[in-house]
């Protein structure tokens, strides 16, 4: 599976907001500046259709995209906006929580979760919370471990074989992971197999 056509639909401050959950969906989290606008240009084959930034907290909206994929199906890409940015009020913190939380709990269309890692670091406290927090919820998601390209060699499989240990302290069984870069283009193919599975199981409500 490929992509043939990818635009930009509509941001929404809120979960209600939200277009028509007609077809299936998946949505892109982690932390502020991890690379997750980069990845859904980098799998879309177009260079500036999430806006990404050097400056941490750019996308602070629910961001839909319209995705048609050459097997002609259409579903929906979704940038949300990052957690963990030291400057930001207790109250917008808040109002994130929020709203994340609304959506991610209720969006019925929503197939998958990929949550970002950025796969330079040591397992990071928020990170795992966040994944923590979303087994809580029991919705389904995948890690996707961004920047491989920014490592010597060796270090990527470091990291996320630490993480992944992290998580099987709280986990009887690892979740789906990727490892990619919006560079290289490294993990395309396998994020974008992945998704074409759920695609297939994916049954209209
Ligand atoms: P927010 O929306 O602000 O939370 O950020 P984001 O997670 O969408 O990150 P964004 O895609 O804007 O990328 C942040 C910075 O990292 C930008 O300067 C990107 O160019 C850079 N970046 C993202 N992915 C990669 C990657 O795979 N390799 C390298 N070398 N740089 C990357
Ligand atoms: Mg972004």
């Amino acid at each position: 599976m490929d992509i043939k056509d990818a635009s930009y639909l509509i941001s929404s401050a809120n979960y209600s907001q939200c277009p028509t959950p007609d077809r299936p969906e998946y949505a892109f989290i982690g932390r502020s500046n991890v690379g997750k606008s980069s990845l859904i240009n980098m799998l879309t084959n177009k260079k500036s259709l999430a806006k990404t930034s050097a400056t941490p907290g750019k996308t602070q909206l629910i961001n839909h995209f319209e995705i048609v994929s050459d097997d002609k199906k259409k579903w929906y890409v979704v940038d949300l906006p990052g957690y963990g940015y030291a400057k930001v009020s207790q109250s917008s913190r808040r109002r994130w929580e929020e709203m994340i939380q609304h959506y991610l709990r209720k969006r019925e269309n929503l197939q998958c979760i990929f949550v970002l890692i950025d796969s330079r670091h040591t397992p990071q406290k928020i990170d795992l919370e966040f994944i923590n927090t979303l087994g809580k919820w029991e919705v389904p998601f995948a890690v996707i471990f961004t920047k491989a390209d920014k490592n010597k060699p060796g270090a990527t499989r470091r990291n996320v074989e630490a993480f992944i240990q992290e998580l099987l302290k709280a986990w009887e069984e690892a979740p789906p992971f990727f490892v990619t870069s919006a560079e290289t283009r490294e993990g395309r193919d396998l994020v974008l197999s992945y998704i074409n599975e759920m695609n297939a199981a994916y049954i209209a409500k």
